[in-house]
């Protein structure tokens, strides 16, 4: 028998996928006005040849907004507007998860009616961020108080069942980059004294209630969640992340996921002394189920991660931008468009198609 590769189906949970090459999420900016239109399910069904296609971060609510014209889940326009996307791709013969998230800190009033970013302490990210006023250093978030945070947990849960109604495959909860999941997890941005902070198993408490309300509505079986213990990104850091992060992995194991997601350092990640590198090998010992692994990953160094056993699955992130036939490409061995960065992120209400469906398959 030959060995195990890319282009081997796989039981992903409670969905059946004719290859393990996985469509990355990418925040594209074409939701004008944070809803899902023509044009990206267009985008959305030019990649359906995907194992599975997991979609770019969507809002779970108003608060949760972190860029313009990112799209939500949460109000009966948006459902209706995912709803063309996920019929576009299923009648291409693909499967789609929507991911789930709430920014947390990464943003501005200016994209929250005037509101205060919230987080679990009141600790300033670390970078600068594209708002209506323009590009602004991010400022100091206010601190959830403690009868605020099941409400979020609600908004998730409330997401979920709405991404149900937009006729998803499942949904995947975004845990990584330093938006909200993940700077309750690590120790650098969660200084709480409450049951949501401290120990392992109080940061870790907000992400498994979020996991618990998500496979309430779906099962565990049609839920994902990425995980990025290596970035930097927004100054996200851990005292012990391999001690935070293999707690957080191996509670998951219980939830009966579809999969974990796991993000490899970036090149920017690996310029910080300590970032742990490789996140498959240390972590892959902590959990059971299926793994997706990520980062920079080729045709050949996926084949071979999923060859050695080491993950099941391997995402694909900037070459889908510029490959929507990526798994075809693969097959034959064709060379891949070049990614345009100029135009992957959308810059308003004109031109939304230019760097985004524009993109050639083979013929
Ligand atoms: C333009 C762009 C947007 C992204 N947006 C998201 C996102 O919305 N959610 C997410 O979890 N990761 C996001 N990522 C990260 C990718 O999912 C992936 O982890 C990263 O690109 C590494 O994979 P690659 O080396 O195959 O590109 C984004 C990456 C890019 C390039």
């Amino acid at each position: 028998m030959s060995a195990r590769n890319l282009f081997s189906e796989i039981q992903l949970g409670a969905n059946h996928l004719p290859n393990r090459i996985v469509m990355a999420p990418m925040t594209r900016l074409r939701a004008v006005g944070g809803i899902p239109n023509e044009i990206m399910a267009e985008y959305y069904r030019q990649r359906a040849s995907a194992g599975l296609i997991v979609t770019e971060c969507t809002m779970v609510s108003p608060m949760s907004n972190g860029y313009m014209n990112c799209p939500g889940i949460y109000s009966p326009e948006q459902i209706a507007g995912w709803q063309v996307v996920t019929d576009a791709v299923h009648q291409a013969g693909g499967k789609i998860f929507l991911q789930l998230w709430h920014s947390g800190p990464i943003s501005h009033p200016t994209l929250l009616d005037g509101k205060q970013p919230v987080a679990p302490s009141a600790i300033a990210p670390v970078g600068t961020l594209h708002t209506p006023a323009g590009k602004i250093t991010i400022e100091t978030p206010r601190a959830l108080e403690l009868k605020e945070i099941t409400g979020i947990v609600e908004e998730f849960h409330q997401a979920a069942k709405n991404a149900m109604q937009a006729g998803f495959d499942g949904v995947e909860l975004h845990g990584a980059f330093g938006y909200l999941i993940d700077r309750f997890l690590q120790d650098g941005s969660n200084q709480r004294t409450d049951i949501y902070g401290g120990s392992v198993e109080n940061r870790a408490r907000f992400l498994l209630e979020v996991v618990e309300a998500v496979c309430q509505v779906w099962g565990g079986e049609r839920v994902g969640i990425k995980l990025s213990p290596s970035n930097t990104f927004y100054g996200m850091h851990d005292s012990n992340p391999v001690a935070t992060f293999s707690y957080a992995i191996q509670q998951l194991d219980r939830f009966n996921l579809a999969y974990v997601h796991l993000m490899e350092p970036s090149e920017d990640d690996l310029k910080t002394d300590g970032v742990i590198n490789p996140v498959l090998a240390t972590f892959r010992p902590f959990y059971s189920g299926l793994i997706i692994t990520n980062g920079n990953y080729d045709k050949a160094r996926g084949n071979q991660a999923i060859a050695s056993e080491e993950a099941d699955l391997v995402s694909f992130g900037r070459p889908f931008i510029a490959n929507p036939d990526l798994p075809q490409r693969f097959a034959i061995d064709a060379p891949l468009n070049e990614v345009n960065f100029a135009t992957v992120y959308g810059k308003g209400d004109r031109d939304l198609e230019r760097g985004y469906t524009d993109y050639p398959a083979l013929v």
